[in-house]
C-alpha cells in the first residue's frame, strides 16, 4: 500500500528553514518563516511568558484533562482580547475552544463549516497564507478565490475585491485577514472594512477572521477594528486567532477558534457542535501555552509587561521597515521600495522574481518565500547592509 505514496514537494514556507539550516556561508539571512527576531537574530522567550511559566509549574496540581474545548479561562481571556467590552460577551452569544495554534483553529472552522454545509465553499484572498489552501481542502471545502493585491501598483485591488466579493453565493464563507495581511502586508482601511462588512451583512456571506498578528500591526485594540465591526454589522461569524506570534509562543501551538452566534441559545448548539469535532478530531487541546496565556491576561502585572514586550516587537519591525527603503536607496537602487512602509506586520513582498528570488538563495544564502514575501522582522543592522547591497546586484 504505501507503494503507491508519491513525496509531496517541500512545504513552500517551512521547507526553507530545511535548507537554510544546512547553508553554511556565515552571511546567510533567514527571511522565510514569519518567525519574530530581535537585533540579535534571536527569538527568545518573552520575560512575561518566563514569569508566567514558573507560576504554572509552581501551582499546577494536577495533569487530568480538561475537556475538548481547553481551559474556560483562557477561552474567555481570547474572547475579550479579540472583542474587548462588547455585548456579544454580555448576551452570551461567543463560544471558544483552544485549538493547537492559528492552523488548528483553522482546520477546526474548516471542520465545522463542513458539518453546517456539506461542500461548502470558503473564498481566500488572492494571494493568501500558503497553508490556507491546504487547510481547507484537508477539511472538505471547496476553495475559491477573490483578488487582494494589486502587484503593480503594491497596494490593495479594493475595487476587484469588493467586486468579487458582490458575486459570493449566500452562505458561502469568506476569510479575511484581520490584520497584517499574510503574506502582502497590506491591510484594509477602516473605510474598507465598513464596507467589506456591510457586503457580508448584504449578501449574506460567512466571514471567517483569521487574526495571527494582533498587535503586529498598529496596537491591540487597533488591529482588532475590522473584526469588531464585522461582529458589529452580522450576526454569525467565525474568529480564528493564534497566540503564536504575539505570545512568542510558536513551538507550543495555542490558538482559538472563537464562534459567534446569533443568540445565546444558538451560541450553546455552535459550542456543543464545536465540542463533538475537536472530540473526533484530535480530542482536545494542549494545555502548557494556555495556561501561560490566561496567566498573563489574569495578571495586571503581567499583562502590562506583555504589552511592552509586544509594542517593542511591533516598533522594531516598523523600524526594519523605514531601515529598508532607507539602505535601499543608499544602495543605489532606483525602483521604489516605499510601499514598504505602508505595509503592516511581518511580511511584505519584494516584488522580484522567481529566478532574482533564486539567485539571491544560489548566490547569496538570503532565503524568501516563492512569491518574494519577506519576513521583515528577520532584518536586523547587522545584516541589513549584506541585503540590501545583495539586493542592488540582482535588481
Ligand atoms: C508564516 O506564514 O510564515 C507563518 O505563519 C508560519 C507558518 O506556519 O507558515
Amino acid at each position: 500500500m504505501f507503494s503507491e505514496l508519491m513525496a509531496p514537494p517541500a512545504d513552500p514556507i517551512l521547507g526553507l528553514s530545511i535548507k537554510f539550516k544546512a547553508d553554511e556561508n556565515p552571511n546567510k539571512i533567514d527571511l522565510g518563516p514569519g518567525i519574530y527576531k530581535d537585533e540579535a537574530g534571536n527569538t527568545p522567550v518573552l520575560a512575561c511568558v518566563k514569569t508566567a511559566e514558573k507560576l504554572r509549574v509552581d501551582n499546577e496540581t494536577t495533569k487530568t484533562y480538561l475537556g475538548s474545548a481547553g481551559s474556560s479561562l483562557f477561552n474567555d481571556k481570547i474572547a475579550d482580547l479579540l472583542l474587548g467590552e462588547h455585548d456579544i460577551i454580555k448576551q452570551n452569544r461567543i463560544r471558544t475552544v483552544s485549538t493547537p495554534g492559528g492552523t488548528g483553529a483553522l482546520r477546526l472552522a474548516g471542520e465545522f463549516l463542513k458539518t453546517c454545509k456539506a461542500g461548502a465553499t470558503i473564498w481566500v484572498s488572492n494571494p493568501t497564507w500558503a497553508n490556507h489552501q491546504g487547510v481547507f481542502t484537508a477539511a472538505g471545502l471547496t476553495v475559491k478565490t477573490y483578488p487582494y493585491y494589486d502587484y503593480e501598483n503594491k497596494c490593495l485591488d479594493f475595487a476587484a475585491m469588493t467586486e468579487a466579493l458582490k458575486q459570493v453565493p449566500a452562505g458561502d464563507a469568506v476569510l479575511l485577514h484581520a490584520c497584517c495581511h499574510n503574506p502582502s502586508g497590506m491591510d484594509l482601511n477602516n473605510e474598507q472594512w465598513q464596507q467589506v462588512a456591510e457586503l457580508a451583512k448584504e449578501k449574506g456571506f460567512m466571514p471567517v477572521i483569521d487574526i495571527a498578528y494582533q498587535g503586529f500591526g498598529n496596537g491591540l485594540d487597533e488591529d482588532a477594528y475590522g473584526l469588531r465591526l464585522m461582529a458589529n454589522t452580522v450576526d454569525e461569524l467565525i474568529v480564528c486567532s493564534s497566540c503564536s506570534k504575539n505570545f512568542g509562543l510558536y513551538r507550543e501551538r495555542i490558538g482559538g477558534c472563537s464562534i459567534i452566534g446569533k443568540d445565546a441559545a444558538s451560541a450553546d448548539i455552535i459550542g456543543a457542535v464545536l465540542n463533538r469535532v475537536v472530540r473526533v478530531l484530535y480530542s482536545m487541546p494542549p494545555a502548557h501555552g494556555a495556561a501561560i496565556v490566561e496567566t498573563i491576561l489574569s495578571s495586571e502585572e503581567l499583562s502590562a509587561q506583555w504589552h511592552a514586550e509586544l509594542k517593542e516587537m511591533r516598533d522594531r519591525i516598523n523600524g526594519t521597515r523605514q531601515l529598508l527603503v532607507e539602505k535601499l536607496a543608499e544602495k543605489g537602487v532606483t525602483q521604489d521600495f516605499s510601499f514598504i512602509t505602508r505595509q503592516n506586520g511581518m511580511f511584505s513582498f519584494l516584488g522580484i522574481d522567481q529566478a532574482q528570488v533564486t539567485r539571491l538563495q544560489d548566490e547569496f544564502s538570503i532565503y524568501v518565500v516563492d512569491s518574494s514575501r519577506i519576513n521583515v522582522a528577520g532584518i536586523s543592522q547587522s545584516n541589513v547592509d549584506y541585503l540590501t547591497e545583495s539586493l542592488a546586484k540582482i535588481l
